[in-house]
């Protein structure tokens, strides 16, 4: 059997070497979507990994026999015709737990920087930082601390529970809202062996919009907003919002208005409604932090993509 993979959207050197260990073939090349059925039957590809750009959907299935599996670096599937493929004895594979504690930190990131204003700080320093220093020190030295504050987390699944160890590690206190978890038990573990376990029972979603000082988002993409008009006229006064789930769970228009009438003192958005062309808006809000959908997007959590692929491979297809 050819043991050639094809890592069409790219794959960590980890995982590249953990495949070539075990007497696999990764070819790196990325081949443009109208030429993939063709490079696949004629290169003998048996294993085809992707990450959100490259389409895998029915036509292509049927068009390479060959094909043995199907693996995404990630979570999201929405480009892959699973139950399909599934349907064609093909094996999907994905990576869901590799890029938790990435998207939290980043969550973090925005919640730091959100409460020091330097989002704002970093647009205005480069422009006016030596004329203005006495003015700009003015304008940003209201800042406020995280720790014991209330953080509301809607939903509590893997993203939302690593974003709560960081909240726990720095004084924070810790609610979520999830339908599907009615408690949850976490274990923060310190460098020197120690750990702590929290339990936690779920609120509902009315509580954490009414007593959270911030609020995150890692729930999956929905039909309908959940954060909109009457979501955010609930929450309190000068709240800190941060999503980094999907773009179109936070009603953006809804957002900036809420923003602009002093509800919402800051947002860090990492994901837009409109992605990959976010609204001007958006981008130009002095109130908003931004980041361009990088969650996952650091070298532990590829690393970790590449060697999980790797282990998923090697156990289904030798
Ligand atoms: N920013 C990035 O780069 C990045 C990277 C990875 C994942 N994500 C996104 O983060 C989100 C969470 O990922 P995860 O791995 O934690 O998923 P998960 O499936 O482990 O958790 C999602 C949780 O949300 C809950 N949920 C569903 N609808 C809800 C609602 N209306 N209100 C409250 N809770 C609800 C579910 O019950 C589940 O427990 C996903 O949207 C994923 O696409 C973003």
């Amino acid at each position: 059997m050819s043991k050639k993979i094809l890592a069409n959207d790219g794959i960590s050197a980890s995982g590249i070497k953990a495949l070539e260990t075990a007497g696999y073939e990764v070819l790196t090349t990325t081949v443009a979507q109208e030429q993939l059925v063709n490079f696949i039957n004629e290169e003998g590809v048996v294993g085809l990994l992707v990450r959100s750009a490259t389409q895998v959907r029915s036509e292509l299935i049927d068009s390479c026999p060959g094909l043995k599996l199907i693996g995404r670096g990630g979570v999201g599937m929405d480009n892959i015709d699973v139950a399909y493929a599934k349907e064609k004895g093909i094996h999907v594979i994905n990576t869901p737990a590799s890029s938790s504690s990435s998207v939290a930190e980043l969550v973090f990131a925005h919640l730091f920087g959100g409460v020091r204003f330097l989002y704002d700080a970093n647009r205005n320093m480069p422009l006016e930082g030596d004329r203005n220093f006495k003015v700009l020190k003015k304008n940003y030295g209201k800042g406020t601390e995280l720790r014991g504050k209330t953080l509301g987390v809607l939903g509590f699944g893997r993203i939302g529970q690593a974003t709560a160890k960081i909240a726990l590690g720095i004084g924070m206190k810790v609610i979520y809202f999830d339908p599907f978890i009615e408690d949850a038990k976490i274990d923060l573990q310190f460098f020197d062996g120690q750990s702590v376990s929290f339990t936690f029972n779920n609120s509902s979603k009315e509580e954490i919009l009414k007593n959270s000082d911030f609020i995150t988002l890692h729930v999956p993409a929905q039909k309908e907003y959940v954060i909109g008009k009457r979501e955010l006229e609930m929450m309190k006064q000068g709240v800190g919002l941060v999503n980094a789930a999907r773009g179109g769970v936070i009603d953006e228009v809804a957002l900036i208005e809420a923003i602009d009438n002093g509800k919402v003192a800051f947002a860090g958005l990492d994901v837009f409604e409109s992605e990959p062309v976010p609204e001007i808006r958006i981008l130009m809000h002095p109130k908003i932090s931004l980041s361009p959908h990088i969650g996952a997007a650091t070298d532990e959590a590829q690393d970790r993509i590449g060697t999980e692929l790797a282990e998923q491979i090697i156990n289904l297809l030798t």
